[in-house]
């Protein structure tokens, strides 16, 4: 396999250092600029993020002198030092998806972790066990701005990232007619700590800005289908959503409620989770978890800390499935938000798109 230059934009970041230490020895992407906002652009990444660096391991030593552009004005250095670029940015919805655009105008595809161009037809969201074949809209998507390899390719919100993998190989066996989704997400999902959080020692805070539309509406994205150069959302199921932010540092839980066409048995269900794979398996994708779905019987699991690092934080840990009263199963699932969710799953989606030679 070739190898890529790659950018990080918004790399002092919570989403940016998790992409830095990702990409530090990845064996098809290497990191060869980095940047983030005017206020760090001009300095070394180490004098940019170094005190506020939040990750476990060391910056990593190969990107430490790099010196930041500001990315909204060195789009053409970029340009010289990159073949594809990933963003995570906190900045407003229309300056993210102006930025984003401008990318992609200059021929530099963009793997992003924003929400502002999820919504948008063209604009693949994928997972690339359960829907590697949206990025069949890159070609119309090129079309509608006038490029020859420049896109935008995003990833879908980390809230839903635990239940919308078990749930996909039981809706095309099953038909999936409603779901009702609790999600229990740590603080990293908001880019804190417990050193800048204080607030949430001790505490269940009842509201994350825009989580729950996104938690009802991005499945509807991914069980889409293409048709005419558009993904076609879904219109089932009905979901309903209530996320809450917790005293967790990484790792979302779910506690998930659904009903079928046709009623499953629960013994029929654990087999086809342990056979779900998709793109990421059968292209043997760097990134890739051997087994995405990891079914506990123990009564106790998943937990948080024992469990998000599954298979560096890539597969999804599920537990308790049991029959419903009002529901016909539920379940209790829990996937690692920074990685699976956010910077992992941008990484495996860039490695399907590098894979299927939409990053030539
Ligand atoms: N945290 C998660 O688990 C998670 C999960 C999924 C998606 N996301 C999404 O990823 C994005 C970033 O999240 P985060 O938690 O990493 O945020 P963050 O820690 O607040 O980092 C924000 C980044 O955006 C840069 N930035 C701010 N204003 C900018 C501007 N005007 N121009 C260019 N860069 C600018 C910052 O650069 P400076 O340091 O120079 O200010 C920094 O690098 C958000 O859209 C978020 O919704 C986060």
């Amino acid at each position: 396999m070739k190898t890529y230059r790659v950018g990080i934009i918004g790399a002092t970041g919570m989403v940016g250092q998790r992409f830095a230490t990702l990409l530090e020895h990845h064996p098809w992407f290497h990191v060869t600029a980095l940047a983030a906002s005017e206020r760090s652009a001009g300095k070394t990444y180490a004098e940019a993020a170094g005190s506020r660096w939040l990750m476990k391991t060391p910056m990593p030593e190969s990107m430490k002198d790099l010196v930041l552009l500001d990315a909204s004005k060195d789009i053409d250095k970029m340009k010289e030092l990159v073949d594809f670029v990933f963003c995570a940015v906190n900045m407003k919805k229309d300056e993210i998806k102006a930025l984003e655009e401008a990318y992609a105008k200059a021929e530099i595809p963009v793997v992003s972790n924003n929400s502002a161009n999820r919504g948008v037809p063209d604009v693949p969201m994928v997972v690339p066990e359960i829907n590697a074949d949206h990025i069949e809209v890159i070609e119309a998507q090129r079309k509608r701005l006038g490029t020859k390899r420049g896109f935008i390719a995003v990833k879908s919100n980390c809230s839903l990232q635990s239940y919308v993998p078990p749930l996909s190989p039981l809706k095309d066996v099953y038909g999936l007619k409603k779901v009702l989704a609790c999600t229990y997400q740590a603080i990293s999902g908001a880019g804190k700590t417990f050193e800048t959080f204080p607030d949430i020692v001790d505490n269940v805070i009842p509201f994350i800005g825009g989580e729950e539309e996104k938690s009802e509406q991005e499945p509807l994205k991914l069980w889409g289908k293409v048709e005419n150069g558009k993904i076609v959302n879904a219109t089932e199921p009905s979901i309903t959503t209530q996320c809450l932010r917790v005293p967790v540092s990484d790792g979302h839980t779910a506690a998930v409620f659904a009903s079928f066409e046709r009623k499953p048995e629960i013994e029929d269900i654990k087999k086809i989770w342990a056979g779900f794979e998709g793109e990421a398996q059968k292209l043997n994708l760097p990134s890739a978890p051997k087994q995405f779905i990891h079914y506990f019987e123990e009564e106790n699991r998943p937990q948080a800390k024992l469990d998000r690092d599954l298979e560096g934080g890539m597969a999804v840990s599920v537990g308790r499935l049991r029959p419903d009263s009002q529901y016909d199963i539920k379940f209790v699932c829990l996937s690692h938000n920074t990685l699976r969710g956010a910077a992992g799953g941008a990484v495996l989606m860039a490695e399907l798109l590098a894979a299927k030679g939409y990053m030539d």
